[in-house]
């Protein structure tokens, strides 16, 4: 990558990373691939905001090179120390001998934790500024977003938030950079509400409160770690992220997220009969089977839709393992408050619906029926499913 000058002596350095199959080793990302944006600023003094993957680092140090030498760096401020920002701590170090490091108390103890870092390193406090010369920094700490030592740096005289993972998105950067030169902002709306769910989403609250902490400054540029940089409409993306943060806790919005999976189709045949009784009820809704669906995929539906119904058989007097995999999931990441439904085949014990109960405890979901039906559903069985399915999608209307 060549960088790219976003105000006068003001880079982007980041790194498209298309090569990446999980992100977190975990969600799947080959088709959109996803970026570590940093940033350098050129002033007396040379300061550097966030740096890439370690995978990327000979890239990433190249960008550098050309435009300062890594001899002139004199700050390498870490936001974040999740590897995926950090990993090119270490050869930085060999390779920028004058530059200071500065992250806030937690950060510099992960510097020391990961990459054995301890020598011209500096603990900076919420609030506190550092002067460049022309420009000041600014530090503001967003404790959990998304980690406990994640903070965001604010460029006083330019107004530009460097905001690290919030407002960040999956997907590479084809030729732009900036908000408003990007022709696919439906796409990317998606992968930033799957970027969300994934990675942010358990830590809500504290994006909440992190909004509110950074609506005290004005905000001409905002520039996250992953994505695109926003110049044009910067309140687009916070607002997203604060719909999606408020989803939480709030009632989301009208729809039904279906969960199936099933062996030999008795589950299956009977999951036609609930799908038709919600869309006669005129609510959106999402269909995944969960046994080829990552729940990478799942969870953006999970967590903006009202409504929950998971349809699977018994397996080992439990449930249907990828089912399972789909709600842990679901609960790592705190989906709650839905109104919630279970049905499922099974031919002996069962034991799916007791599974099921327990997640609805878990999450508060608030449970309109459940249906455990032995091998194929009969007519009585049939009617059940339809009720309890008409059930929850006037709940989630
Ligand atoms: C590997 C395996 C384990 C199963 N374990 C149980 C069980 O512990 N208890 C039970 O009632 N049924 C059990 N079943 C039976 C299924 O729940 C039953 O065949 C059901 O109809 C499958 O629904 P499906 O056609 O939607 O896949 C098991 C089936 C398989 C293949
Ligand atoms: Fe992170
Ligand atoms: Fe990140």
């Amino acid at each position: 990558m060549r960088p790219i000058e976003i105000r006068p002596n003001i880079f982007w350095v980041g790194v498209n990373d298309r090569s990446t199959e999980l992100f977190e080793g975990l969600w799947p990302i080959l088709n959109q691939g996803v970026t570590y944006n940093a940033y350098l600023i050129k002033d007396e003094k040379n300061a550097l905001i966030d740096l890439s993957k370690e995978t990327f680092t000979d890239d990433f140090l190249e960008q550098l090179e050309s435009l300062v030498g890594l001899e002139n760096l004199d700050y390498v401020i870490t936001n974040h120390m999740e590897p995926d920002h950090s990993g090119a701590l270490l050869r930085l170090r060999e390779c920028a001998p004058n530059a200071k490091f500065l992250g806030m108390g937690k950060a510099v103890a992960m510097m020391k934790d990961f990459y054995n870092i301890v020598d011209n390193v500096e603990v900076v406090k919420h609030e506190q500024t550092l002067s460049l010369g022309k420009n000041t920094l600014k530090f503001i700490f967003t404790p959990l977003v998304h980690w406990p030592e994640t903070m965001m740096t604010y460029m006083v005289e330019e107004k530009i938030m460097f905001s690290c993972d919030a407002f960040g998105s999956y997907g590479c950067l084809d030729g732009f950079l900036f908000d408003d030169e990007a022709n696919n902002h439906g796409y990317f709306e998606r992968e930033a509400l799957r970027y969300y769910t994934n990675i942010v989403a358990a830590y809500s609250k504290n994006v909440l409160q992190a909004i509110d902490k950074i609506s005290a400054y004005p905000i001409d540029i905002l520039a996250p770690s992953h994505g695109m940089v926003w110049r044009k409409e910067p309140e687009r993306i916070i607002s997203l992220y604060k719909k999606w943060a408020t989803m939480a806790t709030e009632p989301a919005e009208p729809g039904v997220t279906v969960l199936y999976g099933s062996m030999y189709r008795n589950t299956e045949r009977a999951l036609d009969f609930a799908l038709q009784a919600i869309s006669e009820a005129g609510v959106p809704l999402e269909v995944f089977n969960v046994a080829v669906t990552d729940p990478s995929f799942i969870l953006p539906s999970l967590w903006t839709k009202r409504g929950l119904l998971v349809a699977a058989p018994t397996y080992e007097r439990a449930m249907f393992p990828p089912m399972v995999h789909a709600l842990d999931i679901a609960e790592i990441k705190g989906v709650r408050n839905k109104a919630a439904g279970y049905f499922g085949s099974y031919a002996w014990s069962g034991g799916a619906k007791a599974v099921f109960e327990e997640y609805a405890s878990k999450l508060n979901w608030d449970v309109v029926g459940t249906l455990e039906f032995i091998g194929s559903a009969k007519q009585q069985d049939v009617q059940q499913i339809q009720a309890l399915s008409r059930k929850i999608a006037e709940r989630s209307k």
